[in-house]
């Protein structure tokens, strides 16, 4: 064997080592995407076997003890859109919902004749939830409230308490 066949082995030989890894790149480069491509098909076989669900809080909910809420006390219960608020001659809980487009409303307290003010469009209302000014066409609901037997005080705003009678405690 001359030195020019040695040669043209050698570059054959290194040729079909490039072609080899060139194979062998291309199979993994397959296994990897398919493996990818099952794995998602697999998590997009479960969300769908998973409802999509915006699950709501519960409308009946505790809010404490009654000692939690002195006399005189505002309490906005964080979550829920509701301000429960404690005057001698009862209870009772208040929606902080805009009766406009039901953005959140802040409780005012540096003003006596506003009890609430909507960020969104400016409509405001007395600390009974009555409307004031602005573009909202209602007056806050006040939402039933009770006692339970642990002697719990529970919010259920599932119902509105249409007489705004205050729970006597
Ligand atoms: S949402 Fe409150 S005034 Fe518009």
């Amino acid at each position: 064997m001359n030195c020019e066949n040695s040669a043209a082995l050698s570059a054959k030989a290194s040729g079909e080592a490039v072609n080899e890894d060139r194979r062998g790149f291309v199979k993994k480069l397959t296994a990897t995407t398919l493996a990818l491509g099952f794995v998602g098909a697999v998590v997009e076989c479960g969300r769908f076997l998973k409802p999509n669900v915006l699950y709501e809080s519960p409308k009946v909910f505790k809010v404490g003890e009654l000692e939690k809420y002195p006399f005189g006390s505002r309490t906005v219960i964080e979550g829920k859109g509701v301000e429960i608020v404690r005057e001698k001659d009862g209870i009772h809980a208040i929606s902080l919902v805009c009766t406009h487009l039901g953005c959140l409303l802040k409780p005012v307290d540096n003003d006596p004749g506003v009890g609430y003010a909507c960020p969104c469009h400016g409509s405001t209302f007395t600390l009974k939830g009555e409307v004031l000014g602005g573009p909202a066409p209602k007056d806050l609901p006040w939402y039933e409230m009770y006692m339970d037997q642990t002697g719990a005080l529970v919010v259920d705003a599932s119902k509105v308490n249409q007489k705004r009678s205050k729970l006597v405690v």
